[in-house]
C-alpha cells in the first residue's frame, strides 16, 4: 500500500484501517488507501504466487496473507476502494465462532 500511494500528492496519501465486529461470530479488520486502485492486469490474479505488477515484486505478499488468514479460519479479499484506491478486508472468527467450531 505505501508502493500504491508514493506516486500521488503528499496531501492525498492516505491509509485508513478500520476494525467492527461484522456479526457475533467475525471480525472486519479494512486497509484502504488513496493509491491508484488494482490494474485490471492483475484483477483476477492477484492473490495468486508470483502475480506482480512491481519492478522489484515478487508477488508473494498477497498470496501469504491470504494463507495466514485462510489458516485462522478466516479469509482475505479485496475490492476497488470510492472514490479511489484499493481496499482489503481482512475476516476472522471471533473467539464465540471458534468455540462453537470446536
Ligand atoms: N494497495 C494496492 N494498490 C494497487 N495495487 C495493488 C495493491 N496491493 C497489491 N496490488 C497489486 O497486486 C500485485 C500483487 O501484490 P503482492 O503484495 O502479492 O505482491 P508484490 O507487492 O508485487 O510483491 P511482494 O509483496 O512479494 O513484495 C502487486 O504487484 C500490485 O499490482
Ligand atoms: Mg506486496
Amino acid at each position: 500500500m505505501i508502493d500504491a500511494i508514493e506516486a500521488s500528492d503528499a496531501e492525498r496519501q492516505s491509509i485508513l484501517i478500520k476494525a467492527r465486529c461484522k456479526s457475533r461470530r467475525a471480525i472486519e479488520i479494512s486497509v484502504a488507501d488513496s493509491g491508484p486502485g488494482i490494474a485490471p492486469e492483475v484483477m483476477e490474479t492477484l492473490f495468486d504466487p508470483l502475480v506482480t505488477t512491481k519492478p522489484l515484486g515478487m508477488g508473494m505478499g498477497l498470496s501469504i496473507s491470504r494463507s495466514i488468514s485462510e489458516s485462522h479460519g478466516g479469509g482475505l479479499r479485496m475490492a476497488q476502494n470510492d472514490p479511489r484506491g484499493a481496499i482489503f478486508f481482512v475476516e476472522l472468527p471471533t473467539a464465540e465462532a471458534t468455540r462453537d467450531a470446536g
